[in-house]
């Protein structure tokens, strides 16, 4: 039984055994900005994204945005398309322009880089 968990863990180790590629920055290890944004999202984005899983709510989830090279819509993972589709909405999604001041956007922007 030891060998076999040893082996488990020598694989996984190499492998490198993670759900389903890299994980968010753990709660509990975000800086000060970083968990200001965490706020502004269950403020304004939580309800239609999933920011630690890959579920879908009304919009796309937004674990490991910007991992990936592209967003959903197949632009650029970058923060001037994130930012202009907070500030302007998209398809579906609205505006959050009015909601959202400068600092909350650049927490959010933190935010978003942890996942
Ligand atoms: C009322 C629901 C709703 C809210 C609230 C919302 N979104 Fe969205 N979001 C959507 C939908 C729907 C889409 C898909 C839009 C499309 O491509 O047609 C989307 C798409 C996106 C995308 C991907 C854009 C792309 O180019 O693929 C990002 C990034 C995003 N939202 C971030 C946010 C953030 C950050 C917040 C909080 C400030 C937020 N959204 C709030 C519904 C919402």
């Amino acid at each position: 039984m030891r060998r076999l968990c040893l082996l488990l863990m020598m694989t996984c180790g190499l492998a490198g055994c993670k759900p389903s590629g890299p994980q968010p920055k753990p709660l509990n290890q975000l800086t000060a900005h970083e968990k200001s944004g965490y706020n502004v999202f269950q403020q304004h984005c939580v309800i239609c994204h999933a920011d630690r899983n890959d579920s879908n709510i009304v919009g796309p989830p937004l674990m490991g945005v910007y991992k990936k090279q592209y967003l959903p819509s197949g632009a650029a993972a970058t923060d001037e398309r994130v930012t202009a589709t907070i500030l302007h909405g998209r398809g579906m999604m609205p505006a959050q322009a009015n909601v959202l001041g400068d600092e909350d956007l650049s927490d959010l922007l933190a935010y978003l880089h942890t996942l």
